[in-house]
């Protein structure tokens, strides 16, 4: 699939997925995706664990109070360190993984959606961490989900190009 196809096809998906096992060279290709994103001073802090192994995955999705599984999660792992002087990138780097992987995902003709907030909630994140074993001082920051969408769905309306964009002053 072209890029921009990818980027207007991209969309969050919260629905159901089809039966429909992720074939790990498909995983395999989305996390080189994310692999491949930049990072600040290219310290690439960010790391994954995929899931595709249904009891951890029962796991996860119970701390997320969530009944219905997905085929596959890729979990994200932000490593908070300074990069440069006393700056810290993780959540951008991560940020950067998450879009290359959301648009490869497109790509490949699966759904997702940037599973974040919920994670913040009572400690899930950290609980989520403990399941896989991520090192303490690391924090899951972002899961996606991955699967064959069981519903059609699309991208939500953005705002249009001359209300959030201009060339050479801002607002003209
Ligand atoms: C930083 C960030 C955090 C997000 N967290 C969540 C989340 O926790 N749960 C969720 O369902 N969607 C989450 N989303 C997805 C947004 O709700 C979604 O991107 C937005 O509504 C626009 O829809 P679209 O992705 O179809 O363009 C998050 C997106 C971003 C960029």
């Amino acid at each position: 699939m072209d890029l921009f196809t990818a980027l207007a096809q991209r969309h969050s998906y919260r629905g159901p997925f089809q039966d429909q096992p992720v074939p790990r060279a498909d995983l395999e290709r989305i996390v080189q995706a994310g692999i491949q994103a930049p990072s600040g001073c290219n310290a690439q802090t960010t790391t994954f664990v995929i899931v595709d192994d249904p009891a951890v995955l029962r796991r996860i999705y119970d701390v997320l109070e969530r009944p219905t599984l997905p085929p596959a999660l890729i979990v994200c792992i932000a490593h908070p360190i300074c990069a440069f002087r006393d700056m810290h990138f993780e959540l951008e780097d991560c940020s950067a993984a998450v879009e290359n992987m959301l648009l490869a995902i497109t790509a490949l003709g699966y759904a997702s959606v940037w599973t974040d907030g919920v994670l913040r909630l009572d400690g899930k994140g950290e609980k989520i961490g403990e399941i896989l074993g991520v090192p303490a001082e690391r924090q899951v920051q972002v899961i996606l989900p991955v699967g064959v969408p069981a519903e059609a769905c699309s991208q939500r309306e953005k705002l249009p190009f001359v209300q959030r964009a201009w060339f050479n002053q801002y607002g003209q």
